[in-house]
């Protein structure tokens, strides 16, 4: 679900610069040929629409997934602050625990955290602008179309932001990138007496 997810970021990222480029929200912001997906505007909103279905599809099933077994909450609950300024602390000094890959840290919650809602909110304005009539209630309560172009955009530099600093931290330690292409880090056999929660 994750590989299939990176694959669909990209492609409605590249594919929604394409679209940004037809009718620019920010006079001096264009993206460059080189790095968005389509020809031109309407090649990236092809793209674009299929794309949305296999995030979409992929990420309600991850959602669900995460929810029915009790991932989500037992991967990334709870959050203490105190935890996240000292894993901040740890960070400056460059003295992060990489041993035990299965435990994320304070600011990796918060960070998966807004990224999973960044990829709702994504969806949700998707739909409001996609389809401003059919959902014009959800239009409406975004603040109206421009609105809800406007947060999609947000939505959008959200996700790129997250994708700079989720890339760097996996390439820094690289044994992450190797347990995410292998289903997950070697674990120690688990043992009758072993009472841990995790498989
Ligand atoms: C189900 C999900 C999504 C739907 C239905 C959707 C739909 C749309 C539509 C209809 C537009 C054209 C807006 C216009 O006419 O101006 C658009 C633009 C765009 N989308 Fe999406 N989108 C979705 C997900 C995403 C994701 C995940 C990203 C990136 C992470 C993204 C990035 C963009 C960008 C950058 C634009 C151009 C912004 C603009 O100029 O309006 N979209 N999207």
């Amino acid at each position: 679900m994750h590989w299939t997810n990176a694959v669909a970021m990209l492609v409605m990222i590249g594919s929604g610069w394409g679209i940004y480029n037809d009718t620019v929200i920010f006079g001096g912001l264009h993206f460059s040929k080189h790095i968005k997906l389509g020809g031109w505007a309407a090649q990236s909103l092809l793209w674009h629409f299929a794309g949305m279905w296999l995030l979409a599809l992929n990420g309600a099933a991850y959602r669900i997934y995460g929810i029915v077994t009790g991932r989500l909450r037992e991967r990334l609950l709870p959050i203490r602050l105190r935890d996240l300024v000292q894993t901040v602390r740890d960070t400056l000094r460059f003295h992060i625990d990489h041993s035990d890959l299965t435990t994320y840290n304070a600011v990796q919650k918060v960070l998966y955290i807004v990224v999973i809602l960044a990829g709702v909110s994504q969806v949700v304005t998707g739909l409001a602008i996609w389809k401003p009539v059919q959902f014009s209630g959800l239009t409406d309560l975004l603040g109206g179309f421009q609105a809800a172009r406007l947060i999609h955009f947000g939505g959008m530099s959200v996700i790129v932001g997250f994708l700079v600093v989720h890339v760097a931290l996996s390439l820094l330690v690289p044994q992450t990138l190797w347990a995410m292409l292998t289903g997950g880090p070697r674990l120690p056999a688990r043992t009758p007496s072993s009472t841990g929660t995790r498989p």
